[in-house]
């Protein structure tokens, strides 16, 4: 930009030209956006793209008046939100009605054939993208607000992540006074293994799909992790136009497409055989995808015939989804391990043959216990059916008996522990097998280190798995306690531990100590202490010490404490072993009384959830487990680990389990994902 000397003797021309400067930059800026992000093709290096942005931030931070809602700048993610406005949708978003097979998808046709009057019709068929739906609102070209379905009337105002989608442009390509668009926000699978990778080095949990993912990063308060997460959209409905007049399906999507959003070119046919097809080939070939599918979308192409047929209360009666069945592999069982937990559960583990299933490579399929290797008959050597349904890990779902030869050996569950050599032993009750000795087994003190330092607990940050286990390995540390006594000139020593990555670790342990009571009764790993009763014996007792002169009398007087959990508590604190690390700690300087905020809120009483007690089960469709308990709890509620008389909601998801059955039998209310945000907005 030159400066003239009119430029310097009004600073209004200044500004008049650093405005025309900005509009021809974030021009510019869109067109390079949509030439990598949507049509792949970039025009320009990484380095010259830079370079614009660059200078666009510098003329914004210049004259921050001139910052408008399109600028690519807030593509990098804005303030901070304390939580999400609600924003009533200006047509509810539908579901599909879901064929499970091509029979399914013959009567479909037949129906609508028989509805509409004609014998034939034309279809349009695209992916079914395993995200989650997203609605956005355009005026003057200009994005406005993206929201999440919600309950299909309403849903979550999430335009600030919106925005960092780099996709889904901020300004449209061509003039339309009003749109309205629908589409799936989703996380592309090579960018889902690095968030898991990144988050397993950190000692975070991991996202157990695409999808879930996708929901979690949508949904943070903090518009710069969506930014880091590297989201994209795909837009498959043209909910509402002004300025145009589409005709069908596919003109929507052709006009969507020159309007800058990336789309999916519909498969256009009338033969049911073709789609049947077509359909059958993607489900085969779904893993070849850079991005997961579940199923395929088949609708009416013709908008008019869309019209005619109309909607049910819940789906549209011209379109319906194919949905893929859950994909099924056989392997054998080479050998089968056991594991030890933090707890000194012992997990038996199968070995398999690697097989390629559900996009990747599996060796390993966890068996959980004893008695779920004898209730399905597992031999060593067995061919089994396994399957992926959405988790991390695979699940056995049968033995292939017929492909038996004789060879095949009874799995002798160990009485030792194969890390420490301790006998093992088997709770009245309990399914798992326990290692003896919770002090000194190695696998016990790993994982028991790696639970103090997770993000839950003490949360210290660059502390994940592998450094702990290199701590060990070098004698720098035996217990968690140790953490506090570590030395910078001990720590270099370690591979790839530089100065700054040494300084930043002794930086969090150093802020680990101030996390305060309830963070440090939940790290010490007492069985069945589980976050929530951590931090309700926080509230009940003012410091570690209060709670270990506590009689299991006391500790069963609180509500959500049962006589198993005073047990073990009492246990943990009869163990005079404790005394010398909790010493340790507290010598360190690690905050182990109550903080005065840490007590009950005042007003807490009032809250919309007050007394109330949830628990959660299955895999709800947006929410995580973390997000669900901290909505529950910050309007006044608790959430607890079992169903019991003393359960106010159950709030389940997909493939709930034994809560679930638990609670019907006890005629405890059961709540889904729509109906908790709905009593949450009110
Ligand atoms: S059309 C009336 N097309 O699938 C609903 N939906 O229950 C019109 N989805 O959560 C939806 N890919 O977000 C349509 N190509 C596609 C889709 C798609 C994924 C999602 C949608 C909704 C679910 C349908």
């Amino acid at each position: 930009m030159q400066i003239t000397f009119d430029d310097l003797a009004s600073g209004n021309m200044a500004q008049q030209e650093a405005k025309n400067r900005l509009e021809a930059l974030k021009k510019e800026i869109a067109y390079h956006d949509r030439q990598y992000y949507v049509l792949d093709n970039p025009e320009i290096s990484d380095y010259q793209y830079d370079g614009l942005m660059r200078e666009l931030l510098a003329i914004e931070a210049q004259y921050p008046e001139l910052l408008t809602a399109d600028s690519p700048s807030q593509r990098v993610g804005g303030e901070a939100l304390k939580q999400f406005e609600s924003y009533t949708h200006r047509n509810p978003l539908l579901s599909l009605m879901n064929a499970y097979g091509t029979d399914d998808l013959r009567e479909f046709h037949q129906r609508i054939l028989n509805d509409l009057g004609t014998d034939t019709v034309e279809y349009a068929v695209e992916y079914k993208i395993d995200g989650l739906s997203i609605a956005l609102y355009y005026e003057n070209g200009v994005l406005q607000n993206g929201v999440t379905r919600g309950d299909g009337i309403t849903g979550e105002d999430v335009t600030a992540n919106v925005r960092t989608v780099k996709n889904i442009p901020l300004r449209l390509n061509i003039d339309l006074p009003v749109l309205e668009a629908r589409g799936e926000v989703y996380l592309p699978k090579a960018s889902f293994e690095k968030i898991n990778a990144q988050r397993e080095a950190n000692g975070e949990p991991l996202f157990a799909n695409c999808r879930n993912a996708a929901a979690g990063s949508i949904r943070q308060l903090d518009p710069k992790v969506t930014a880091g997460r590297d989201l994209r959209a795909f837009i498959y409905t043209l909910m509402h136009v002004e300025g145009a007049n589409p005709a069908a399906h596919s003109d929507c999507t052709a006009l969507l497409k020159e309007a800058g959003f990336t789309v999916m070119e519909p498969f256009i046919s009338s033969d049911i055989d073709a789609i049947c097809d077509y359909c059958m080939y993607w489900g085969e070939h779904r893993h070849d995808l850079p991005f997961d599918i579940d199923g395929m979308v088949i609708k009416i192409n013709n908008l008019a015939q869309q019209e005619a047929l109309g909607n049910r209360a819940k789906n549209p009666r011209w379109a319906i989804a194919y949905k893929f069945p859950p994909e099924q592999g056989i392997t054998r069982i080479k050998e089968i391990v056991v594991q030890v937990g933090r707890t000194g559960a012992v997990t038996p583990v199968a070995n398999l043959e690697p097989i390629f299933l559900a996009g990747s490579t599996i060796s390993r399929a966890t068996l959980h216990n004893a008695d779920f290797i004898a209730e399905k008959g597992i031999k060593v050597g067995d061919f089994v059916v396994i399957q992926k349904a959405g988790e991390v890990i695979p699940e056995v779902v049968s033995v292939v008996a017929d492909k038996r030869d004789g060879s095949e050996t009874e799995f002798v569950f160990p009485d030792v522990c194969p890390e420490c050599g301790a006998p093992l032993i088997r709770v009245e009750g309990e399914a798992a097998y326990r290692c003896s000795d919770t002090m000194t087994c190695p696998a016990q003190v790993r994982e028991g280190i790696i639970h103090f330092a997770s993000r839950d607990a003490m949360h210290i940050e660059g502390l994940g798995p592998a450094v702990i286990a290199q701590l060990l390995e070098h004698g720098l540390i035996a217990n968690a306690a140790d953490l506090y006594y570590l030395e910078k000139e001990k720590l270099l020593g370690l591979e790839r531990m530089g100065q700054k990555s040494a300084d930043n670790l002794l930086a969090s342990i150093e802020a680990s100590k101030q996390r305060g009571l309830a963070q440090v009764i939940f790290a010490l790993g007492i069985r069945l202490v589980g976050q929530n009763v951590a931090k309700v014996l926080a509230r009940n007792f003012d410091s570690i010490e209060a709670l270990k002169q506590a009689d299991t009398e006391t500790l069963v007087a609180i509500d959500e404490v049962g006589p198993k959990i005073a047990e073990s508590i009492a246990d943990y604190f009869r163990d005079g072993r404790h005394d010398a690390f909790l010493q340790k700690l507290a010598n360190a300087g690690v905050q182990m009384r109550q903080e005065a905020a840490e007590t009950l809120q005042d007003g807490q009483e009032n809250a919309l959830f007050a007394g109330k007690t949830f628990v959660l089960t299955g895999t709800l469709p947006t929410l995580d487990r973390r997000e669900a308990s901290a909505m529950i709890e910050a309007a006044g509620g608790k959430t607890s680990g079992s169903v019991s008389k003393k359960t106010d909601y159950v709030l389940a998801g997909e493939s709930a389990g034994s809560k679930l059955v638990k609670a019907q039998e006890l005629g405890i209310a059961i709540i889904d994902e729509e109906t908790f945000l709905q009593m949450l907005n009110g």
